[in-house]
C-alpha cells in the first residue's frame, strides 16, 4: 500500500521534534508537543507511550535512541522507592521519567506513581521494556545489550516481582484498578485483560533474553511453568463464542467441589444484552476480566490485539477475534480508529466504577473513546492472520483526518467523530502508530519481528552466550 508521502513526512518531522537528548544522546520522545494546553506530565517520557515510538524507530532501522531509552531504563529501575515512607517494590520500571536541570548538570527523575494523577502504579512498564527489549535484539541483532550483567539482573529482578507466590490459585496477575495505559478508575482491578496478556508476552520476552545458564535455570523453570499455565487459563476461561456464552448462559451455580463446571460462579443474570447481540455467529474474543463472581464482558482491543501477536490465542481464536472486528467495524472503527474498549460504561455503572469520573464519561477517553495509537498493533494483527486489507481500510480513514486535525491523543462519541474533549495535539504515540502501521503495510515483512509465531516449548533464546 503507498501511503501519503506528505502526511509521513509530517509524522517523522514531529516525531523528530519530540526527541530528548541526554547528555547529547537521543534517549526517548516526549508524550506530546500541545503548545496549546498546560503540559500536566505531557513533557516527559511514558515508558509505554515510548513503546510506540521505538517500533516505528526500529522498523526504520533507527536503533541508537531505542538502546539508549532501554539503558536508561534499567539505571532508573528501582531499587528503593518510597511514598509516604512505604517502600514500594524492588524492580518496577518507571511509568515516566523527564529530563532536569540544575547545579550545572542534567539529570533524569523518574516516576514509579508516586507523583502520577491518583498515585497509580505502572504494572505494564517492565513488561513494555522486556518486549521492546527482545525486539530491538531481533530487529538490531545487538544480542551484547542484554547480556550485559545490569541487564540480566534486571531482567531477574523483574522476574522476582511478576512471580512472586501472591494469595492466589490462578496464574494471572492481581492487578489494581488504573495500573497501565488506562491510569484511572474504570473498574478494572482483578485481572483485566489487556495486563494479562501483556504479562504472557513480556514472560515470553524475557526466556528468549535469559541464556541457558546456571544462575538463570530456576527463572526458566519458573517462566515455561507460568507461561503454561497462563495460556491454558486464558483460552479456556476468558475465551467468549456464542457456544461459550450459552454454556454460561446454563451454567449451573453454587458448585462445591473440584468438578464444578463454572469454577469462578457466574450467574447467567449477569451477562449483559448488548453482548448477546453483539457477539456474531462467527467471531469470538477474550473478556476483559474474570475473577469470583465476576466475568467483564466489555472488549478490550489491545488485549485482543495483543493475544493475536503474542499467539495466547490459538489460530482458531485470532480468526474469530478478527471476524468479530470485520463484523463490528462501525463500533469500533467508526470515523476514526481504534475504540480502547466496547461499549463504554454508563449510568450507575460509570458512577460506581469510575467515581464519577468527568474525563472518563460515556464514549470518551478511555471510557471506550478510540485511540490512533492503536493502529500500529492492529497493524501487525492483520498482518499474522491475512487480513491486512482490513489495516488498509483503517489507515486510510486515519489518513484523512490526522494531519488536519494535528495528531490528537484520542478521539470522543459512539461512532468516533470528535476529537477529545481534552486530547492533546502533537500527540506523539499517534504519530508513531500510524508511521509504524504505514511502515508495516508498505512492508508486510516487517512486522514478523514483532510477533511471536508460535507458544515456547520448554522455550527458546536468542542470546548466543
Ligand atoms: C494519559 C494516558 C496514558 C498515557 C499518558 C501519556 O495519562 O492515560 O496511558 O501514557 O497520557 O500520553
Amino acid at each position: 500500500m503507498k501511503i501519503d508521502n506528505n502526511i509521513l513526512s509530517e509524522a517523522w518531522k514531529h516525531l523528530e521534534d519530540s526527541v530528548i537528548y541526554f547528555e547529547g544522546r537521543p534517549i526517548g520522545t516526549v508524550a506530546a508537543l500541545d503548545t496549546e494546553m498546560a503540559s500536566l506530565n505531557y513533557d516527559r517520557i511514558f515508558t509505554r507511550d515510548f513503546f510506540v515510538s521505538a517500533i516505528a524507530f526500529l522498523l526504520n532501522d533507527r536503533y541508537d535512541i531505542v538502546k539508549n531509552f532501554l539503558i536508561e531504563l534499567v539505571r532508573l529501575q528501582s531499587t528503593e522507592k518510597e511514598m509516604d515512607c512505604f517502600e514500594a517494590g524492588k524492580g518496577l520500571m518507571p511509568a515516566s521519567f523527564k529530563k532536569e536541570k540544575g547545579e550545572g548538570r542534567e539529570y533524569l527523575t523518574a516516576d514509579f506513581g508516586e507523583k502520577a494523577i491518583g498515585r497509580v502504579t505502572a504494572v505494564d512498564s517492565s513488561l513494555w521494556w522486556l518486549i521492546l527489549l527482545r525486539i530491538y535484539i531481533k530487529i538490531s541483532g545487538d544480542t551484547g545489550l542484554a547480556a550485559r550483567e545490569d541487564f540480566q539482573h534486571a531482567i531477574r529482578l523483574i522476574i522476582d516481582q511478576y512471580l512472586t507466590a501472591h494469595f492466589e490459585l490462578i496464574p494471572t496477575l492481581l492487578v489494581p484498578d488504573g495500573a497501565y495505559m488506562i491510569d484511572r478508575r474504570m473498574g478494572l482491578y482483578g485481572h483485566p485483560l489487556d495486563i494479562e496478556v501483556l504479562f504472557y508476552a513480556g514472560l515470553l520476552s524475557a526466556l528468549e533474553v535469559l541464556p541457558r545458564n546456571k544462575e538463570n535455570e530456576r527463572y526458566i523453570e519458573a517462566i515455561t511453568h507460568r507461561l503454561g499455565h497462563l495460556v491454558f487459563h486464558l483460552r479456556t476461561y476468558y475465551w467468549l463464542d456464542i457456544s461459550r456464552l450459552n454454556k454460561i448462559y446454563r451454567f449451573a451455580t453454587e458448585e462445591f467441589g473440584e468438578n464444578a463446571m463454572n469454577k469462578y460462579n457466574i450467574y447467567a443474570a449477569s451477562i449483559p444484552e448488548w453482548t448477546l447481540e453483539w457477539l456474531p455467529d462467527s467471531g469470538g474474543y477474550f473478556a476483559g476480566n474474570l475473577g469470583p463472581g465476576r466475568m467483564d464482558f466489555r472488549f478490550f482491543t489491545s488485549g485482543n490485539l495483543m493475544a493475536i501477536l503474542s499467539s495466547l490465542a490459538s489460530k482458531e481464536q485470532s480468526d474469530a477475534i478478527m471476524n468479530l472486528i470485520e463484523e463490528r467495524w462501525q463500533n469500533l472503527f467508526g470515523e476514526m480508529p481504534l475504540k480502547l474498549c466496547y461499549p463504554a460504561l454508563e449510568g450507575d455503572e460509570w458512577r460506581l466504577l469510575t467515581g464519577y469520573d468527568p474525563k472518563n464519561v460515556p464514549w470518551s477517553y478511555h471510557n471506550a473513546g478510540s485511540w490512533p495509537f492503536l493502529l500500529w498493533l492492529f497493524t501487525a494483527a492483520t498482518i499474522k492472520t491475512g487480513k491486512s486489507h482490513l489495516a488498509e481500510k483503517a489507515i486510510e480513514i486515519a489518513a484523512k483526518r490526522l494531519l488536519k486535525d494535528s495528531w490528537p491523543e484520542y478521539y470522543d462519541g459512539k461512532n468516533n467523530r470528535l476529537i477529545g474533549k481534552e486530547a492533546r495535539k502533537l500527540q506523539l504515540w499517534t504519530v508513531a502508530g500510524f508511521i509504524a502501521a504505514s511502515t508495516m503495510l508498505s512492508n508486510p515483512k516487517k512486522a514478523s519481528e514483532l510477533v511471536f509465531e508460535q507458544e515456547p516449548e520448554g522455550g527458546t533464546c536468542i542470546l548466543k552466550v
